[in-house]
């Protein structure tokens, strides 16, 4: 019982759960500039979503400290809002859980993957168990009349593939097709309701003089079923703490989810 906790909260640190969000807070402090422009197209991408369909509901899938959330623009409208993620921040849990408008719900969005990392033993992990986990795993279905899943495809095969790539138990093509039995799921959850789906799906690495150098997808799968598509590129990292042959910047899409045909 004692080691089962004590595995579990290594493997958190280990997962990245806990210092995953204080990452992503610090990068915004240092790259405000380049940030602000991808968060506002994402928070435009969704009201555009929300003039388009007038929800009365709302269901954000990722949503973190909120960076990305037009909050105001949607409570103005009185919309009902569910936020899920892993872990809710506590400062945005302190700011919006008097709101009658507003619900936090906590659920691992892989369906089961990252509890199942967290408890078992290192040796017992392999690529078929994982997969078939993946597979078999109940998506999270949202009843809100818009879900967003909003900067969240890539994060959630990354936090898992990180680890597992650490630590050996995968190969390189094994992490790659875990990951995308990860997105498909996610993707396929989406079908199940009107949704919006805004991800990065590429990482781009310059040098100084600004010439791309190499890319690496972050996305696995086929998203041409998205409709109403923009794209833009979403400035993350000019310090080259990300990659520190590099300046990174990431591809980013947002689509409606539709159904192919
Ligand atoms: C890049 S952030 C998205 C930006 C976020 N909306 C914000 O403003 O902070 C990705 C979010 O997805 C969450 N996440 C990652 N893996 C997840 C999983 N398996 N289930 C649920 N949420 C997950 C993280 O906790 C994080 O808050």
């Amino acid at each position: 019982m004692v080691l089962q906790r004590l595995r579990k909260a290594r493997r958190s640190r280990q997962l990245g759960l806990t210092s995953g969000q204080i990452g992503i807070y610090n990068r915004y402090v240092r790259e405000r500039e380049g940030w602000e422009k991808h968060l506002g197209k994402s928070r435009q991408a969704i009201v555009d979503a929300v003039e388009q369909f007038k929800p009365q509901s709302v269901c954000i899938l990722g949503s973190g400290l909120l960076l990305d959330v037009p909050m105001e623009e949607l409570l103005s409208r009185n919309i009902n809002i569910t936020l899920v993620d892993l872990a809710h921040p506590a400062q945005i849990v302190n700011k919006y859980s008097s709101n009658p408008l507003v619900k936090f719900e906590t659920h691992d969005l892989t369906g089961g993957l990252i509890q199942y990392l967290q408890t078992t033993r290192l040796k017992l992990l392999n690529f078929f168990t994982l997969v078939n986990l993946v597979s078999k795993a109940n998506t999270y279905a949202s009843n809100a009349d818009l879900v967003v899943s909003l900067n969240l495809l890539s994060q959630l095969s990354d936090i898992p593939m990180e680890f597992l790539r650490h630590k050996k138990v995968l190969t390189d093509w094994q992490c790659i097709e875990l990951a995308s039995t990860i997105q498909q799921k996610h993707l396929e959850s989406l079908l199940k309701a009107k949704s919006l789906l805004i991800t990065d799906i590429m990482e781009e690495f310059y040098d100084e003089q600004g010439n791309l150098t190499a890319t690496r997808p972050t996305v696995h799968i086929d998203l041409s079923l998205l409709t109403y598509v923009q794209e833009w590129l979403w400035e993350f990292d000019s310090a080259k703490t990300y990659n520190e042959d590099a300046i990174t910047k990431l591809r980013v899409v947002s689509g409606l989810v539709n159904k192919k045909g």
